[in-house]
């Protein structure tokens, strides 16, 4: 019989080569034993439905999913299932960072220190992605594939936050840039707005593992350099997408639902800037119904940066 010790072994030694084959986020609560099922090829029960995989949803909401009569929608959108069920909280957990051979993260304290003083020193954007590319205090910098700082244009009137760069965005290296990114497009076209009108980034510039929510440290670490990317691109709006930048930017606890749609106020530089939250686009991916809000919130936006000063 094995001892416990001899199974803890053993257990480490299949994490060990887990990591080794890439895997770094578990996808469902139960192993499949695709041996065992020798007529299904490996992974078929996870692919997506090719709708949702292609379609990227028309916005604003067309017909009744818009600011109809009494902003009452008149067509009913219902939500199609995720293809498997996910943990608690609709998240894929992953397991701790897996440190590339060589990379030590700094200790947090001594972290966002060290943020404050490079990303103050940063004269210029390019100046700022260089500090972020040598910075080593971030643990999310460990496993992603490339750091994803902004995508648009270096001074906009306009800058968007998310929440932190996923699969396609860590490939090539720009935020939403994947499915969330192209309805983001969509969201900006039905208000006037192209790529180079507004600067669009994250709250944190590297891809946690799994597609989990940063943590506070990991978005607390990244802080200074949002701060001063802010006043670098000298934006007269900030629109923060989803719950977790909301929380990051305006330093409050409440959910999204609560606080989406309410300008408020923030200090950028010793320069007040009027910021906006609204849903997240791969919220409205899944939750067509709710993208009447968001586009209740993207109006409000453009008459905002209509009566507003020109840069
Ligand atoms: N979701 C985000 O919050 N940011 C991205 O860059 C992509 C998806």
């Amino acid at each position: 019989m094995q001892s416990d010790a001899d199974i803890h072994a053993l257990a480490a030694t299949l994490l060990d080569w887990y990591r080794e084959m890439g895997v770094d986020a578990a996808v469902a609560d139960h192993a499949v034993d695709w041996l065992a099922r020798g007529d299904v090829a490996p992974g078929a029960a996870f692919r997506l439905p090719p709708s949702s995989v292609e379609r990227i949803p028309e916005f604003p909401p067309p017909g009744g999913e818009g600011l109809g009569a009494g902003g009452i929608p008149t067509s009913h959108v219902r939500e199609s299932p995720p293809p498997f069920p996910l943990p608690q909280g609709g998240r894929v957990a992953s397991p701790r960072p897996d440190p590339r051979p060589g990379f030590t993260a700094t200790p947090p304290d001594a972290a966002e220190l060290a943020a404050r003083t490079v990303a103050r020193n940063a004269a210029s954007l390019e100046e700022l992605e260089t500090a972020l590319a040598a910075f080593d205090g971030c643990g999310l910098k460990a496993t992603a594939k490339n750091l994803c700082f902004y995508r648009g244009s270096p001074r906009a009137r306009l800058m968007i936050s998310g929440e932190a760069p996923g699969r396609d965005e860590d490939l090539e290296g720009k935020p939403f840039v994947g499915r969330a990114g192209q309805l983001l497009d969509k969201m900006l076209a039905a208000i006037g707005l192209k790529e180079d009108d507004v600067h669009i980034t994250n709250v944190v510039y590297w891809r946690p593992p799994g597609n989990r929510t940063p943590t506070p440290q990991e978005s607390q670490v990244c802080r200074p350099f949002l701060e001063r990317q802010m006043e670098l691109v000298e934006p007269d709006i900030v629109l923060l997408l989803g719950g977790a930048a909301a929380k990051q930017v305006l330093d409050v606890t409440e959910g999204i639902m609560r606080i989406r749609g309410k300008w408020r106020e923030i200090d950028i530089g010793g320069r007040p800037v009027r910021t906006m939250a609204t849903l997240h686009p791969a919220y409205l991916l899944r939750t067509p119904a709710a993208k009447r809000q968001a586009w209740r919130d993207l109006l409000a936006v453009q008459a905002a940066l209509e009566s507003g000063p020109a840069k």
